[in-house]
């Protein structure tokens, strides 16, 4: 009897023990680098080697950025014991090689894999063969699973992805799951203890404010994902995130719409995966993504996401609260005009419900930071003016 409690107690602790090895993975947003966007299928260990290069050498590696995520297409076939391997004519050299090369720079690699019979791009999915394949990632030494939904046949989706968390934590190896089923089974209420982060929509495209169709679907542009996560930010925090999917910077759109696509972002303490080409992107792409006090607002430690506190047409004034009592305020114009702006802090006192902090400049003083500028811009002693160019914004930190 004696024996049996032992055990039970015992088990219950390598449960405890394991489960706490994957919750300190992501207490805040995930950033990294992910192929799809940018690349679709053609993906290949060169590709990723470049890419993990370009990482270091680009800067965005010092400023946090640590997954180089391998999207869709990476699967050869699976053999007689059903294990999968990767397309041995694009990655000749293996995972587990692969792998070690990415984390000889200090990176961590990460793949992809469905929770049906076959992937979005039809390669081998993961159904029926999740501990297989969990294992065969774990000993390769995968850090990061992305998971789609596609040919999913009527699954359920908590339960789908629970089995695949379930796999990964008896695979052993610390991986970052992120749970890819476009917020369709809404996971924000029942993925916190499955995944580290979800997708809360369908697919981004690189274009800051339109409509798209292609037939059977329509991929979503930044503003309108942007509406999309209206609701939602009670659900996200640390270890578990809202993901409003891929960054478009560097995809196309004018550098005021990727700056304003990458604030965004930050005020919703999303998961920050760059989907452009790391190896020729311009200066002005890296400097967006390395600017390292936007980061800072979106990797703040309190986790959480940020709030349209007004709209006046098509201008928007977005809060985040910060830890020890600092602030974030974008000033975010969606108009096809530059926008003139004057905004009384005094008038503006907050307390936001949700995280019960409160913004308080009819009461304190608080320097401001202009986080794009990259200078400091007063006090909120006194009005803020400014004008802000068509799809781009004014990111302002507000400390006391
Ligand atoms: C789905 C996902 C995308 C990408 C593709 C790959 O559309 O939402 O992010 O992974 O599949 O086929």
């Amino acid at each position: 009897m004696r024996i049996a409690l032992a055990l039970v107690l015992t088990l219950a602790a390598c449960a405890a023990a394991r489960a706490q090895k994957f919750d300190d993975l992501a207490r805040t947003p995930p950033m990294g680098w992910n192929s799809w966007n940018r690349f679709g299928c053609d993906v290949s260990e060169r590709l990723i080697r470049e890419t993990a290069d370009a990482l270091v050498a680009s800067g965005m590696k010092d400023a946090g950025y640590q997954y180089v995520v391998i999207d869709d297409c990476w699967h050869g076939e699976r053999d007689e014991e059903g294990n999968i391997h990767p397309d041995a004519a694009r990655f000749p050299s293996g995972m587990k090689a692969l792998a070690d090369y990415v984390h000889s720079k200090g990176l961590k690699l990460g793949i992809y894999s469905d929770a049906g019979a076959k992937t979005c791009g039809g390669r081998p999915g993961s159904r029926g063969r999740e501990y297989q394949d969990a294992r065969a990632y774990a000993s390769w030494g995968i850090d990061y699973l992305k998971y789609d939904w596609c040919n999913n046949e009527g699954l359920k989706a908590e339960g789908a992805y629970t089995t695949m968390r379930d796999a990964l934590h008896a695979a052993g190896r610390p991986i970052v799951f992120s749970l890819c089923e476009w917020g369709s089974n809404k996971p924000w209420e029942w993925a916190k203890d499955v995944g580290h982060l979800w997708r809360t929509t369908g697919d981004i495209t690189a274009c800051f404010d339109c409509e798209k169709s292609y037939g059977t679907w329509s991929p979503l542009s930044v503003m309108r994902i942007l509406d999309l996560q209206k609701d939602l930010r009670a659900h996200t925090g640390p270890g578990h995130w809202n993901d409003p999917d891929m960054l478009e910077v560097g995809n196309g759109m004018t550098t005021n719409e990727d700056r304003a696509h990458f604030s965004m972002w930050a005020m919703l303490a999303a998961p920050l995966m760059a989907g452009n080409d790391l190896r020729s992107m311009s200066r002005e792409t890296r400097d967006i993504l390395t600017n390292r006090e936007v980061v800072a607002v979106n990797q703040d430690a309190l986790g959480v996401e940020g709030f349209k506190y007004l709209a006046e047409g098509a201008l928007e004034v977005w809060l985040k609260p910060l830890q020890g009592g600092d602030w974030a305020a974008c000033f975010l114009n969606r108009g096809e005009t530059p926008r003139a702006v004057t905004f009384e802090w005094k008038r503006n006192a907050v307390t936001d419900g949700l995280s019960h902090a409160s913004f308080s400049p009819d009461k304190l003083t608080y320097r401001i930071r202009d986080l794009w500028a990259k200078r400091d811009a007063g006090t909120t002693a006194a009005p803020f003016a400014a004008e802000i160019p068509s799809h781009d914004v004014v990111m302002l930190r507000l400390s006391k």
